[in-house]
């Protein structure tokens, strides 16, 4: 079995770390994390390997998976490829990170010592470890990189019932800005409507209930009829007076909120054009 150091063994390692150990994919060797408390913590969630506080204690390994913060990976893979040079190691491992707006041009001082190197973002919330062991399977996994590595670690990762796909590196942030909006970008949305009604008068004890059900039925309609079919209000009806003079009382309020608002209803209007103009062709061609 390939052995795997794990340097960052937090929300995402321990998970993969411990999916991996259960189905026999790689034999889990060393675990370094910032502090060595953490990485014997991590050890035992995992079920397996040796922590280690420095890099130099860490063994040659067939592959190193680097799930530091994002901010970390760069000084990380310089730190191991000095490591990795110092020892001499002969062998070409792959490397990896997991973040999902950062290439593995990163690795970059790993890639000029002939190791193989990728990253792997898995796109799940990682609230922690112990929910993120349930909710895996069937998470989408964006792979970039080397293609050797891209193909060893759709196999690692196909194996803990991961759905794999390639991205290519040009396009790493514009995907992960996808992400942005389509998770991140919803809480702000909720908390600028809900500041928006308290500021025109309805009353504290009815956010809640309205918070459950507006949330709940847009899920309901975007999951069933897709987003262009889910599309309610002024944009989808094109009343663009109404439009404006919305965006006028959202400026007067907050004027972060009001361009916002006009920003979004610009992009509503252009997908409820959209679904137009495809209802006119296919209506004309049938
Ligand atoms: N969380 C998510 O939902 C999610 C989803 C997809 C991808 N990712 C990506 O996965 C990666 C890890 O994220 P995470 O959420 O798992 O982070 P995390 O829970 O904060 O864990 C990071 C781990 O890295 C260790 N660490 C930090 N600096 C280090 C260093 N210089 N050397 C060795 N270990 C170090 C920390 O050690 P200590 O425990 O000792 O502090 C911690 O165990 C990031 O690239 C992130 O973008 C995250």
């Amino acid at each position: 079995m390939q052995t795997l150091n794990l340097i960052g063994a937090g929300r995402v390692g321990q998970t993969l770390g411990r999916l991996w150990q259960e189905r026999g994919v790689f034999a889990i060797q060393n675990v370094l994390n910032h502090s060595a408390a953490s990485a014997e913590v991590a050890c035992r969630f995992i079920g397996a390997g040796n922590p280690v506080n420095a890099l130099a204690q860490m063994r040659p390994a067939d592959v190193w998976m680097l799930a530091v913060p994002d901010a970390q990976i760069e000084s990380v893979a310089g730190a191991l490829a000095d490591h990795a040079g110092a020892t001499n190691d002969h062998r070409e491992p792959i490397v990896f990170h997991c973040s999902g707006a950062q290439s593995s041009a990163l690795l970059a001082p790993l890639a000029l010592l002939g190791w193989q190197t990728a990253s792997a973002h898995c796109i799940l919330s990682f609230a922690s470890a112990d929910a993120a062991i349930q909710q895996f399977p069937g998470t989408a996994c964006a792979l970039e990189g080397d293609a050797s590595a891209i193909a060893a670690l759709q196999t690692a990762c196909s194996a803990i019932q991961a759905r794999c796909f390639e991205v290519q590196s040009s396009n790493k942030l514009l995907y992960h800005a996808a992400a942005v909006f389509a998770t991140n970008f919803l809480p702000v949305i909720q908390a600028v409507a809900e500041d928006a009604w308290l500021a025109s008068g309805v009353p504290q004890d009815l956010l809640p209930g309205l918070r459950t059900s507006l949330l709940s039925n847009a899920v309901a309609n975007i999951t069933r009829l897709g987003p262009a079919g889910a599309l309610t209000g002024p944009a989808a009806r094109g009343d663009v007076t109404a439009i404006a003079k919305q965006a006028v009382a959202v400026t007067q309020w907050d004027a972060q909120a009001g361009a916002a608002y006009e920003v979004l209803s610009a992009l509503a209007l252009r997908m409820a054009k959209a679904t137009t103009d495809t209802s006119a062709t296919s209506a004309s061609t049938n």
